[in-house]
């Protein structure tokens, strides 16, 4: 699998960015002001990230999404190791990640990344979409804020295991 930056004339492969996020003049503003990231199996596009510039030295990944039939395959493991390293040599300080309350396997993605979990933005999804969002059984009420410090390597704790994984 290849991972490679999109070219400004290049369309982003809407249908995958609407997995991550579902309005299309959203994912359009962002788009304009970051860079999109694709990848690729035998020249089919797999997966996609957006990483954004939001405050001096921070970076946000903004959207990330795999198609849905390889999902659990390790391609978005990939392109987030991916979009920090990339935000790493592009000498930000700091890769931000928002994901909702609900989104148990995203919140537990980022943390095997190196994020940490930085704060809440209460009720974000009440505030922003007009239906009530589900998952997991659980109503996404939410934004659970994440980020890792691009500078410092992420402390490896010794672990207790809490659960089976
Ligand atoms: N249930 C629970 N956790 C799972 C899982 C599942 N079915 N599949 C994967 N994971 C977790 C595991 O912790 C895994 O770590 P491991 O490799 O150590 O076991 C980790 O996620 C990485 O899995 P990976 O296979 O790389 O993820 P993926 O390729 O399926 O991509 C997403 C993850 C979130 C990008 C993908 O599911 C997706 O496109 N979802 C829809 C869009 C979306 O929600 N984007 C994020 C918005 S915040």
């Amino acid at each position: 699998m290849d991972i490679r930056k999109m070219g400004p004339h290049e369309a982003p492969p809407m249908e995958l960015l609407l997995l991550a996020d579902p309005s299309v003049p959203v994912i359009e503003g962002y788009i304009e002001r970051g860079e999109c990231y694709i990848a690729l199996i035998e020249r089919e596009i797999v997966g996609v990230s957006v990483l954004l510039p939001t405050r001096p030295g921070t970076a946000e990944l903004i959207n990330i999404a795999v198609v849905e039939h390889l999902h659990g395959q390790g391609i978005g493991k990939r392109l987030v190791q991916h979009a920090i390293a990339t935000a790493k040599s592009q000498g930000y300080k700091t890769l931000e990640i928002g994901t909702g309350n609900s989104s148990l396997h995203q919140l537990s993605l980022y943390q095997k990344c190196g994020f940490r979990i930085i704060g809440v933005d209460r009720d974000y999804f009440i505030r922003h979409y007009p239906e009530a969002i589900f998952e997991n059984g659980l109503q996404c009420i939410d934004m659970i804020r994440l980020a890792q410090d691009l500078i410092a390597d992420s402390v490896c704790l010794p672990q207790i295991k809490m659960n089976q994984e």
